[in-house]
């Protein structure tokens, strides 16, 4: 099954939002099989978003990303990066519409809440920088088949 991973960033946690935005991905049906707070460090965050060094935003991205704790998430389910990606919302928040988080929940592209990976590919990648193998859960809810159809 797919996994992605899923932040909620400094400004979700400072306006009380962790429990609305993971809330939003859980309501979906997408199951919760990894999940911690902490804050990065200025390392963490130049490899997490690594693509992005070298571009104007890219120091205050970094800045931003490590200015408070934030929440990081595994979220596992079919078309798991893509369900995530479409429930947040294109990166400005201006642009998203409503019914996604960004779309009810933010105004401006530096302070857009949540991350989401954006390909399979990377997702593993980004888990590998927040969770060890061993810390990523297998179980089966009992709601299962009410969700994805066996
Ligand atoms: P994220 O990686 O944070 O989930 O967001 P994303 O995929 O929707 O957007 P991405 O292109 O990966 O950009 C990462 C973050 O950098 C900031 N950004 N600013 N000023 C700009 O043109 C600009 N472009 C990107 C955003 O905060 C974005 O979330
Ligand atoms: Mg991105």
């Amino acid at each position: 099954m797919e996994r992605t991973l899923v932040l909620v960033k400094p400004d979700g946690v400072q306006r009380g939002l962790i429990g609305q935005i993971l809330g939003r991905l859980e309501a979906r049906g997408l199951k919760i099989v990894a999940l911690r707070a902490l804050q990065m460090d200025q390392a963490l965050a130049r490899r997490h978003y690594s693509v992005h060094e070298g571009k104007p935003f890219f120091q205050g991205l970094v800045d931003f990303i490590t200015s408070g704790p934030l929440v990081a998430a595994v979220f596992e389910g079919p078309n798991a990066v893509e369900v995530v990606r479409n429930t947040m919302g294109p990166t400005d928040p201006a642009k998203a519409a409503p019914g996604t988080v960004r779309g009810d929940l933010a105004l401006t592209i530096g302070r857009n809440l949540i991350h989401g990976s954006d390909s399979p590919d990377n997702a593993a990648k980004e888990i590998a920088l927040f969770f060890a193998e061993g810390e990523i859960l297998s179980y089966q809810r009992a709601t299962e088949g009410w969700i994805i159809e066996p």
